[in-house]
């Protein structure tokens, strides 16, 4: 714990940075006030050890007098009624993460955002089955980031993802530490995750879900919009300056266009990060689209008191009320530069590829297929891919690498879209440019996938492998 920068729950001490003089917070103390508290989830320490995870069945309540039936990822020593913990990982430090399955089915482990070896990936190759468990080694080389773990079973992600499989992981870095000590990063107290996913459910409690269902061109769309698992919670923050980190979790729904995330007052708020870490410096809006499977790190400034809520479109998703009282958060600021991000020019690339995802919910005219490997990849070069939605909306993911955005249509792209990113929105009939390098492990047997994270788009096998040769 010498080096931990985040307030590791339930392990004591809580030695805590960032100039706050509070020890370690219990999750639930940070949401008082109020009787729909924001869930944070438990945030474990998985650097340089073995952290088991068993999937299970259990049972939450989401909607008042009824019970949920749910998936959920568990700690040894807490049970979890939806998602999982959130997994503390360390740049140069390895994660072994042994995922057990307790399910009836099948399930794979994918961590989405690493760039980890293919082996080690969990993609629908490595299937868990009922009753076994599958370790995997996870060598963190890659910046300070937010990431994310959920299943990825061929057919049944979107199933498994919307019954609650699904946790944040972050990625610290001691050398962003150093340079930008007084960036919030007390978890759970200024520093907050925030995961939002979209359910239906039925009469009784359920999750409306037919994963034999087509549900078109738009995908699962669910009538309530959630954040950790609750319909519209309250978070308690200290004053001044305020972390979230927003994971798009929902099966298919885009917060983009009229639904783009904004704050009730219209206040500007700060986008620090992207999919795979620190933007060179903040980005200042008042209006951000996520798609599904992408991540942003925003920063709000609060006043003494100051109750916000923030919107999808025109809807409240989570009120923010800065009363958390006895937290001294004066040190907490907004860094001018955060990190350095190459130009995407003169890269020397020589090859390009491209991909066309269809509304036949195929990738140029192919449908995923288990034995099939569509392409393959020279280990250490750097390649443009040219990515089309022929006038349909889709979110496309590399896995096992993090990739620039050259332009959309040849335009150029919002500033938040200037940083590490794994996923994009591809949108009407702008095709979108990535440059995207491979230095993860070479290894032909154990390939990465590349797909739409729209989950039913995928599921219907909008997506294909690669190998890193
Ligand atoms: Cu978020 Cu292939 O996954
Ligand atoms: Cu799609």
């Amino acid at each position: 714990l010498g080096t931990a920068s985040l307030v590791i729950l339930g392990c004591g001490g809580g030695k805590n940075k960032g100039g706050s003089s509070i020890g370690a917070t219990p999750p639930s103390s940070s949401t008082s006030g109020t009787n729909n508290p924001l869930v944070i989830p438990p945030l474990i320490d998985t650097r340089n050890t073995t952290t088991d995870l068993w999937v299970r069945k259990s049972q939450t309540s989401i909607l008042a007098n009824t019970v949920t039936n749910t998936y959920s990822y568990n700690t040894a020593t807490e049970a979890l009624g939806l998602l999982g913990p959130t997994l503390l990982m360390e740049n140069t430090m390895t994660s072994s993460v042994n995922f057990i399955n307790e399910l009836d089915v099948a399930t794979t482990a994918h961590q989405h955002g690493l760039h980890v070896s293919g082996s080690n990936d969990g993609g629908p190759q490595s299937r868990i089955l009922p009753g076994q468990s599958r370790t995997n080694v996870l060598e963190i080389d890659q910046p300070a980031g937010t990431h994310w773990y959920h299943p990825h079973p061929h057919g049944k992600t979107g199933e498994q993802v919307i019954n609650g499989l699904a946790g944040l992981i972050i990625i610290q870095d001691q050398n962003e530490i150093n340079t930008l000590p007084n960036l919030p990063r007390d978890y759970g107290v200024n520093d907050f995750p925030v995961i939002i996913q979209d359910k239906t459910f039925n009469a009784d409690g359920t999750v409306q879900y037919d994963s034999a269902k087509n549900y078109g061109k738009r995908g699962y769309l669910g009538e309530n919009i959630l954040v950790n698992g609750k319909i519209e919670p309250t978070v308690s923050t200290p004053t001044g300056w305020v972390r979230f980190r927003i994971l798009n979790g929902s099966n298919a729904r885009f917060y983009e266009r009229d639904d783009s995330l904004s704050l009730s007052n219209n206040q500007a708020f700060y986008v620090i990060a992207s999919d795979g870490g620190l933007l060179e410096a903040p980005v200042q809006t008042t209006s951000l689209p996520i798609g599904p499977g992408e991540r942003y790190e925003i920063m709000v400034e609060l006043t003494a008191s100051q109750s916000v809520n923030l919107r999808a479109g025109k809807r409240s998703i989570l009120k923010i009320t800065a009363d958390l009282s006895g937290i001294d958060n004066s040190t907490a600021n907004l860094p001018h530069v955060l990190a350095s991000i190459p130009s995407t020019l003169n890269q020397g690339q020589a090859i390009s590829r491209e991909f066309v995802l269809g509304g036949d919910m195929t990738i140029n005219g192919k449908k995923m297929k288990m034995a099939v490997i569509n392409e393959a990849v020279t280990l250490g070069t750097t390649e443009v891919w040219y990515i089309h939605g022929k006038g349909a909306r889709h979110t496309f993911h590399v896995h096992g690498c993090s990739f620039l955005v050259i332009d959309r249509d040849g335009a150029n792209i919002p500033a938040w879209e200037k940083g590490w990113k794994d996923t994009v929105i591809v949108s009407g009939k702008r095709p979108v440019r990535v440059l995207v390098k491979f230095n993860q492990v070479a290894d032909r047997n154990s390939p990465y996938m590349y797909h739409c994270h729209m989950l039913e788009h995928e599921d219907m096998g909008m997506m294909g492998q690669f190998t890193v040769m």
